[in-house]
């Protein structure tokens, strides 16, 4: 949830440093701090701000100077967000500094322990302890130090270390929250996130659970806790820094909903087989035994958070009606202390955005004790849940800043329609059945092209429920996980109530929320449900509801019964909602900056949610 750098070389950082910080401020935003040392002169500085970067940036003068650094933003976990809490955190003895990303579980009883020996605390916070922890068993040795500290440690950490009596040196260290090295030519890197690098180098080590990096201007050292050096590999950052900029649009998010014609083409790339009417997943197919497993499944668990479990929703629909196999959606949050059962045909299907989800990732262990084969769907490239599954797909959907998932939701629903298409093919789906739809999949970037040319009329809807106070999604079939999404989109930019019900379940309860003033949003495409979901588009007009129809071109009738529609082209069933999700996420967006709300830096909200 938090975002850290550091740096360590001949030059000055602290530009580097607040820069880096600002790629990875998506992570988290309610306060940050600098820590930087200039060896020449020892001169040494802490700079804290609550609030953005912007907010820390104004505190830096041209005082602050220092060729080793180390830099944080917080999303407050331990205490709230102030000057105190906030990292990077120094120990007692004002010589250890330490950022960290991440929850210390056990900080109690490490809390007390360090009272025993006589230290106090400033913050609230668990990275206090931790920093503590270092100093009590320093003994003329940091890296020895840090190891020590770290195996009393319980929880997740991604930490930066700097002492004052070994400045010729970084520590990083993991479990559980992300963190990479970056090489440079006589100055190296860490950070939590590849953005935060990549204006530098394009070369990263990625770290994995309970290794350790000794990090200095020349040279960077892996180790376990238990000091066994590790060889690593140095891998290239699988984007560019245009990538992760705006690109001239207002928001992260609107780039990102507009880019999805292309990130549509780019989750398609090379895998559709269309004169054989099939696709293709290198991820899986390079994995026989793996790959055996999920076709031959009698059980899939699909487990996931936020928008992953509604495209995950989509797949279960999708799995169960062509590729004939019993598919049960969990949170993963739910299914990790649950007792879900796991036979040895039981396959479990991960699938996260930021491959970092502290949930999911607890899912996917769990699953893994209980012997399941587990695959992953993800779009960050070297990300932790990309590592632990046994095998997986990417998105190639590119970097995803925006708070509010967009491109990866539309980029999920391809990847399962795709793993879909080719289990069905080897199964009971006809060659005919196989070539529409990858036929279809090919036109699919066009038809979400020609919804975002038609933003306007969107806009001008927005505008007009942009004070309503809550809102109702509908929709049936494969359009119900869509509504769903469309009203967590609403929720999470807008901080309008909104929820999401399958269209037939609202005389069941929600149809008495309806009047004048609730705002009914329906997804009513032409599919086979269509007749059922205009007899409830009367039941919200015969009670004076206001309808907003996401209709197919061509029906005039659905202008009749609705007050407002935004009219989208046809595709297949199972693709529908990469079409049906794009007005919704942008009605969301037009909504709350109407409502002059900052869209990619949403209250209360992170990027990645690596705490549980
Ligand atoms: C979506 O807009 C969210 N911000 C959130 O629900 C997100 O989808 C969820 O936290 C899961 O993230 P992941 O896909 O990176 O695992």
């Amino acid at each position: 949830m938090c975002g850290i750098v550091g740096y360590i070389g001949k030059k000055d950082c602290v530009r580097f440093l607040v820069d880096g910080l600002k790629r990875v401020e998506y992570r988290g935003y309610d306060s940050a701090g600098i820590f930087v040392y200039r060896e020449k002169d020892k001169r040494s500085t802490l700079v804290k701000n609550v609030g953005k970067i912007a907010e820390l940036e104004k505190s830096i003068d041209s005082s602050v100077v220092g060729n080793i650094g180390i830099a944080h933003t917080r999303w407050a976990t331990h205490g709230e967000p102030n000057h105190d809490n906030s990292h990077p955190h120094v120990s007692n003895n004002g010589s250890i500094y330490l950022v960290h990303n991440g929850i210390i579980e056990n900080y109690t009883s490490l809390k007390k322990k360090l009272e025993k020996h006589g230290f106090s605390f400033y913050s609230e916070t668990d990275t206090e302890i931790l920093v503590n922890l270092i100093q009590l068993h320093y003994t003329g040795d940091i890296e020895k130090a840090v190891k020590e500290a770290l195996l009393e440690v319980k929880g997740t950490y991604g930490i930066g270390v700097f002492s004052l009596n070994e400045p010729d040196k970084l520590i990083a260290a993991r479990l559980g929250s992300p963190l990479l090295i970056g090489i440079g030519k006589n100055e190296n890197y860490f950070a939590s996130d590849p953005a935060s690098v990549v204006k530098k180098t394009a070369e990263v080590v990625y770290m994995q659970d309970r290794e350790i990096a000794v990090i200095t201007k020349e040279s960077v050292v892996h180790k376990t806790l238990d000091d066994e050096v590790l060889k690593k590999n140095i891998e290239t950052i699988a984007f560019e820094l245009s990538d992760i900029e705006k690109s001239g649009y207002d928001h992260f998010m609107l780039k990102e909903i507009f880019e999805q014609p292309k990130t549509i083409t780019d989750s398609m790339r090379g895998r559709l087989l269309l004169e054989e009417g099939t696709t293709k997943l290198g991820g899986l197919s390079e994995h026989p035994e793996i790959y055996r497993a999920l076709i031959n499944a009698e059980k899939i668990y699909i487990v996931a958070c936020g928008t992953s479990w509604h495209s995950a929703l989509i797949g279960e629909y999708m799995l169960e009606e062509y590729a004939k196999i019993p598919v049960e959606v969990e949170y993963a949050s739910e299914f990790r202390y649950r007792d879900p059962i796991i036979t040895p045909k039981t396959v479990v299907i991960a699938i996260s955005q930021s491959g970092e989800t502290a949930d999911t990732l607890a899912a996917i262990k769990e699953a893994k004790r209980k012997g399941a084969v587990v695959i992953g769907i993800c779009n960050v490239v070297g990300s932790t849940i990309s590592k632990e599954t046994d095998a997986g797909v990417y998105l190639h959907a590119g970097p995803e800043i925006g708070v509010a998932s967009t491109k990866a939701f539309t980029s999920q629903v391809i990847v399962l329609a795709l793993i879909t298409i080719d289990i069905a093919r080897r199964k009971n789906l006809s060659f005919r059945q196989g070539y529409k739809m990858v036929k279809e999949l090919k036109i699919l970037p066009s038809l979400a092209e020609s919804i975002l040319e038609n933003s306007n009329t969107i806009k001008e809807i927005a505008k007009k429920f942009s004070s309503a106070r809550n809102f109702l999604y509908l929709g049936r079939g494969y359009n119900f996980p869509v509504a769903l999404e469309g009203a967590l989109k609403l929720k999470e930019i807008s901080y309008i109530h909104a929820e999401g019900y399958p269209a037939a379940e609202m005389k069941h309860g929600p149809i008495a929320l309806i009047d004048e003033n609730m705002p009914v949003i329906f997804i009513a495409i032409k599919d086979t449900i269509y007749d059922k979901v205009v007899t409830n588009i009367k039941e919200v007009k015969a009670r004076n509801g206001v309808v907003i129809s996401i209709a197919s071109y061509g029906d005039d009738e659905i202008d009749k019964i609705s007050d407002y529609v935004i009219k989208i082209p046809d595709t297949t069933n199972l693709l529908s909602p990469v079409l049906t999700v794009i007005p919704l996420q942008l009605l969301a967006y037009y909504i709350a900056v109407e409502k002059r709300f900052n869209v990619d830096m949403p209250r209360n909200l992170a990027k990645s949610v690596t705490v549980e």
